[in-house]
């Protein structure tokens, strides 16, 4: 399988707190299930408290452990990027990355709110050849009050991710039911972890989600989010369909 979400690099973002915690999430993604993973620290603190150039070393570092300790897992680069008027610029200059390096951009757009400026920033990402996953829309107040939201985002070529806890009720029974309902209408592309811990909550299980899709549209259907379509997007080519 396939996880596009996952804060796995140490002490950058609220994920692990060292390189023993990150080492613990790849052994406990591996085990899950999981083949390859990208590595997508939030872009507000790799630019504020550290560098895109230490995200690249500490990717080489766990990429070097990994191979020590022989866990057959890929781990590449990417970011979540949180939308803002500067979002473009961000990604003109390097600051913000996508997945892979692919024209796949992670974004996360506010959770409460309704700025303004939401629908011509994706829209200009999109202008400059960008394809924006947005990240976890069931937890994003904007689109769990009005879902159309999120068809119309999908309608313009964006692609929706949501989270494998999201639908074992690890946010609660209201974004479980609203999660539920998204995959029934074809709201969603892609199941990925958006791990932060090796265990708990928050662990690196995409599987759990998997199963869960697997209950709701059946196997062939719950296969295309958490293997060809992540794939697709890791590998930079066009997702086959919608569902
Ligand atoms: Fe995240």
């Amino acid at each position: 399988m396939y996880d596009i979400h996952a804060h796995i690099l140490p002490g950058i973002d609220d994920g692990p707190r060292n390189s023993t915690e990150s080492l613990e999430m790849v052994f406990e993604a591996s085990r899950c299930g999981t083949d390859v993973l990208v590595a997508t620290p939030h872009m507000r603190d790799v630019n504020e408290k550290r560098s895109v150039e230490y995200v690249t070393s500490s990717l080489n570092l766990l990429q070097h452990d990994i191979a020590n300790y022989g866990v057959d897992i890929e781990i590449k680069i990417g970011m979540e990027n949180h939308l803002n008027p500067d979002s473009p610029a961000m990604f003109k200059k390097g600051k913000s990355l996508t997945i892979n390096r692919t024209n796949f951009a992670l974004i996360e757009l506010p959770f409460f709110g309704h700025p303004k400026y939401i629908d011509d920033v994706l829209l200009e990402l999109q202008h400059d050849g960008l394809i924006p996953v947005l990240a976890h829309p069931e937890r994003i107040e904007l689109i769990q009050q009005d879902p159309t939201r999120l068809a119309y985002f999908i309608d313009k070529g964006m692609i929706s991710q949501v989270t494998a806890g999201s639908l074992i009720g690890q946010f609660g029974q209201d974004v479980k039911s609203f999660t539920e309902q998204l995959i029934k209408n074809d709201l969603v592309h892609v199941i990925a972890s958006d791990c932060h811990r090796p265990v708990g909550r928050r662990a690196p299980n995409i599987t759990v989600g998997y199963q869960a899709a697997v209950r709701l549209i059946g196997h062939s259907r719950a296969k295309k989010l958490v293997c060809d379509n992540p794939e697709s997007i890791i590998n930079g080519v066009r997702l086959s369909d919608n569902s």
